[in-house]
């Protein structure tokens, strides 16, 4: 059910232009409307924040089909509204009840909240798509990119309960990459190194970066609220708790979650998580070790032939993927494909991989997965 349109490609209002925060208060042009008697009732627990807000661009963009929307994020910001497809919104403060009525919920507002809240929907006949950490690891929840694995969540429905987990932002865009190869000559391990965006951590981290961007081009003081460092024209080790074995916790995301989408439990994973000054998409260096031999040319093909993929690979021109390329879009961009000059055989490959992590690492990954729920 995918829909080639974006919003901009539509002329669509400005409260709905694509990488803009929505305007609260902002009365958009009836366009394109989804809005069907017998869609699901859809909740977005967080609609106030990055995550949030990119769910209501992806909903649009794709057509996503509903009967009617349930805006909901902390008690801070009831009572803001929001304009969508033409309708007006109020946000209400997440409660228990906030789910009677409701099929379908996109979670993103912490691992707290959807620790809490998750199984409360759940158990009112609401089925979740969680964004948050909460549930990843957890038998019997599935971890879902619908281009690699929609099977793990087979038998699921809307209006039905149940929770399918989101992976990581770094692991889905890595993994979009690498499943192909994987698919092709057998992934045994995989070295990434990852250069995170803003975005990442929410709204108030890319508020403040542009903010200390801005003091340090002026000479000014800089505010650090978010981070413990200065973030612009820096860059430092990512910024989730560090676990016992020296690994922080997105590092051990990308092993972890990796083995339990592939559902391979064998394959060697180890990782370096660095935040840049980039405002919106991730990008990763990846080296792959194969079980069998793969060479430029079939992983090229490999890569293109996967959906949510496109290459930028021109050694001529020195022009590979950059966060820019990838930022707004929903594809992951692959390049820089190359045999490792490391290994005297064919089985090992260098490659450089951009996405958006609030669109593909996030908000457009759980609402393909919301699509499997349809
Ligand atoms: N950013 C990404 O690229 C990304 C990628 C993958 C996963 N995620 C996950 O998605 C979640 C949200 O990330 P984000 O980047 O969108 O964060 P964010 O911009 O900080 O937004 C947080 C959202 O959670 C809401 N919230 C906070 N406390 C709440 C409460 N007590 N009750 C109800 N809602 C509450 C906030 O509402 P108020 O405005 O009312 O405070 C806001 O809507 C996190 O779990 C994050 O790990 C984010």
């Amino acid at each position: 059910m995918r829909v080639a349109h974006s919003c901009a490609l539509r002329g669509a209002p400005l409260a709905c232009r694509p990488g803009q925060p929505l305007r609260a208060g902002r009365r958009s042009v009836q366009v394109f409307a989804k809005k069907v008697a017998d869609g699901p009732k859809v909740a977005i627990v967080g609609v106030t924040g990055a995550v949030g807000q990119e769910f209501l661009r992806v909903l649009h963009e794709r057509d996503f089909p509903y009967s009617d929307l349930v805006m909901l994020a902390s008690a801070r910001s009831a009572g803001r509204t929001y304009s969508f497809e033409g309708q007006e919104y109020t946000v209400q403060a997440l409660t228990e009840d906030s789910f009677a009525g409701v099929d379908l919920a996109l979670f993103s507002a912490g691992g707290g909240i959807s620790k809490k809240f998750a199984p409360i929907a759940s158990a009112a006949g609401c089925t979740v798509v969680d964004n948050s950490s909460a549930f990843r690891m957890t038998e019997g929840v599935p971890l879902v990119i619908p281009e690699v694995n929609p099977q793990a969540m087979e038998g699921m429905k809307y209006g039905k309960g149940g929770i399918v987990a989101n992976p990581n932002c770094s692991t889905i865009i890595a993994l979009m990459a690498v499943t192909p190869l994987h698919r092709a000559a057998k992934v045994k391990r995989m070295v990434v190194s990852t250069y995170q965006a803003a975005s990442g951590a929410g709204q108030a981290a890319m508020e403040e970066l542009e903010q200390q961007t801005r003091e340090a081009l002026d000479g000014k003081p800089i505010t650090t609220n978010i981070f413990p460092f200065q973030y612009a024209f820096n860059l430092f080790s990512h910024n989730s708790p560090m676990t016992d074995n020296g690994y922080n916790e997105e590092e051990m995301k990308l092993v972890k979650e990796t083995r339990k989408i592939w559902g391979q439990d064998d394959v060697s994973i180890t990782g370096t998580c660095i935040r840049v000054p980039v405002m919106r998409a991730h990008a990763e260096s990846i080296n792959l070790e194969f079980e069998n031999d793969i060479s430029e040319e079939e992983a090229l093909a490999a890569l293109a032939a996967f959906p949510g993929v496109s290459i930028i690979n021109d050694r001529a021109a020195n022009r590979f993927p950059t966060p820019l390329d990838a930022s707004n879009k929903d594809d992951v961009y692959v390049g820089r494909v190359r045999r490792d000059i490391s290994r005297p055989d064919s089985k090992g490959l260098d490659i450089f991989v951009c996405g958006d992590q609030i669109k593909k690492g996030a908000a457009l990954n759980a609402v393909q997965v919301a699509e499997l729920l349809l």
